[in-house]
């Protein structure tokens, strides 16, 4: 096993599923763990259960709700206050949500919570991260992009919200961040890579009702793969030696794989860029 003792790592959405697996699985290599959630209660009994398993007492608790900018400005001067370095930062907090809602930066919620809280969390660590070089971007993404296109005329989906399609055009932001990303990083030793974890039988989709959670409840019991099996390739592009200076890649069962054609648009890339600097203020 890759000895990661001695390494500062970030996990967000770290109270439950693959994030908790994360870093479980990281902190079990030696690995210092900051795990990142909104449930502070939630998040000191991961922290307790986590220094159990790994046999240390280097797992900690940031609190933050990352929907919201100041709930993730929170966070980031927590990190600051507690890290001098940080060898990698895994963003995997996310949901979807079946009803249109805004956060109280009056931003739709699926878009702030899995793309523009990634976006700042990054953006305002990556003086650390540049300074800890080499580094590591993490980004949980999904298959379910695969269908998705952004529409900029209607980035929050203000005329028409399906929580599904919503969901995927936000994962689809997650493969033109970290592409972006990678490119604006060239250069400076901190990579940034994208994954699907595979279908996981976590608690995502739980907060969905009617058709669409009784079909979620079923595909978790017929197709979906356990919470361990789900955290391998985050927990592969955080750790592996073999991923050393690999950049701007999707990954699949701890394989690089293609995402889809339209995610590959630079010009695409770019806007969102712009348009996330933009609704986070820090252009
Ligand atoms: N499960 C799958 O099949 C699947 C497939 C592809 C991609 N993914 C992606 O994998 C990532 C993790 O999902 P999961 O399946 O592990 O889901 P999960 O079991 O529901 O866990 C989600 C985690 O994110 C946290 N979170 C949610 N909203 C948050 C907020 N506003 N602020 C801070 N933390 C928040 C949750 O905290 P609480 O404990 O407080 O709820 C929890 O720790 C997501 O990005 C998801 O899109 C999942």
């Amino acid at each position: 096993m890759t000895s990661l003792v001695g390494k500062e790592i970030v996990v967000t959405g770290a109270t439950d599923g693959i994030g908790k697996v994360t870093a479980r699985e990281l902190a079990k290599m030696g690995a210092s763990v900051t795990i990142v959630g909104r449930n502070a209660a939630k998040g000191e009994a991961v922290v307790a259960e986590l220094r159990k398993v790994a046999g240390h007492d280097r797992v900690g608790f940031v609190a933050g709700d990352l929907e919201n900018q100041k709930g993730v400005r929170a966070v980031v001067a927590a990190i600051k206050g507690r890290l001098k370095k940080l060898d990698v930062l895994v963003n995997n907090a996310g949901a979807m949500f079946m009803k249109r809602e805004l956060t109280e930066d009056g931003i739709e919620r699926t878009f702030a919570l899995n793309h523009l809280g990634y976006f700042l969390l990054t953006h305002e660590l990556l003086g650390l991260l540049k300074s800890s070089a080499p580094a590591r971007v993490v980004t949980v993404a999904s298959a379910a992009h695969q269908d998705a296109k952004l529409d900029f005329s209607d980035l929050q989906n203000a005329k028409s919200y399906s929580g599904y399609k919503v969901y995927g055009q936000s994962k689809l932001a997650n493969i033109y961040f970290t592409y972006e990303l990678a490119r604006r990083l060239k250069g400076t030793n901190v990579t940034a890579n994208c994954l699907h974890p595979g279908f996981v039988a976590t608690r995502f989709g739980n907060n969905t009702s009617g058709i669409f959670r009784l079909m979620i409840g079923w595909a978790k019991l017929v197709a979906a793969i356990s919470e361990d099996e789900g955290a391998k390739t985050s927990v592969y592009l955080a750790s592996s030696p073999e991923v050393q200076g690999v950049s701007g890649m999707y990954f699949d069962k701890c394989a690089a794989i293609r995402s889809s054609a339209v995610s590959y648009d630079v010009d695409v890339a770019r806007e969102l860029w712009r348009q996330s600097e933009r609704l986070t203020g820090v252009a």
